[in-house]
């Protein structure tokens, strides 16, 4: 006689509690040259509708009751890219950055920036900078932006800063624990990212939040950031909510 196991009810996002969502979501906004040069245009043109993107995808986490999300905007290693480019990346900030001040006051959404802003334009920095105080109270989503940012150039940063404090005596090198470089990353105060989403059909982890990843699951998705949509995030939700996790036990 066959033995039918009785399966498993559908995981569905209504049937999903609380717990099971991902505290904090990364975003690796891939595929926005592909989806420009698909239609023909610039690549500029990729990075306006990846901008547009970005704005329903902050929506959508924050409706979700997601607590962080935080979203690879431009790496260290894209200002290798034409000048034109780069220019236009940074015309889209300047926008959203000018933008969202003025919407901020109805949205509860504290903005936070990672990454290095010394090489970033004055008037850029002083945005950022306008931002986080205007949100530093909000108690929503927590909205990281990281510009100018990788994740060797973030552990090299904390690196020096714990070798300077062991050479002026305030620090024993016994004392550096995972917890300390935690506290010296960009990152510090923030859960590390549960879950990674990759759109664009590529592999990697470019650089992003390396030491903060350690455990993060990864949800590599066959679409363009462009085109990238909140049933996208539910399907990421979801994968990840069925995965166990073991950190490393069993
Ligand atoms: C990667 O796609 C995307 C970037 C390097 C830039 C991402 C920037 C934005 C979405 C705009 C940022 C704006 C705000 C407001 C945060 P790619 O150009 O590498 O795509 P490809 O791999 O298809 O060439």
């Amino acid at each position: 006689m066959a033995l039918f196991r009785k399966k498993a009810p559908e995981l569905t996002l209504e049937s999903l509690p609380r717990e099971a969502y991902p505290a904090h979501i990364g975003f690796i906004m891939d595929g926005n040259g592909r989806w420009a040069k698909k239609r023909g245009l610039p690549r500029r043109m990729g990075h306006v509708s990846g901008a547009q993107t970005f704005r329903k995808i902050v929506k959508a986490c924050e409706a979700r009751g997601i607590q962080s999300a935080t979203f690879y905007a431009f790496s260290t290693e894209n200002w290798k890219r034409p000048q034109e480019e780069v220019d236009a990346i940074m015309d889209l900030l300047r926008d959203y950055l000018k933008e969202s001040l003025k919407d901020f006051k109805g949205e509860n959404i504290r903005t936070k920036f990672i990454g290095d802003r010394s090489a970033l334009a004055p008037d850029i920095v002083a945005l950022m900078e306008e931002a986080e105080a205007e949100t530093a109270h909000k108690t929503g989503l927590t909205l990281n932006i990281a510009l100018n940012y990788g994740g060797r150039h973030e552990l090299v940063g904390a690196i020096r800063m714990l070798a300077e404090q062991v050479k002026d005596g305030t620090l024993l090198a016994e004392q550096i624990d995972e917890q300390r470089v935690s506290d010296t990353l960009d990152t510090v105060g923030q859960p590390d990212p549960d879950l990674i989403i990759r759109p664009s059909g590529e592999y990697r982890t470019s650089n992003f939040l390396l030491w903060q990843s350690a455990y993060a699951e990864y949800v590599f998705m066959d679409v363009l950031w462009p085109d990238f949509s909140a049933e996208h995030l539910d399907r990421a939700i979801l994968e990840y909510a069925r995965r166990h996790r073991r950190f490393g036990g069993v």
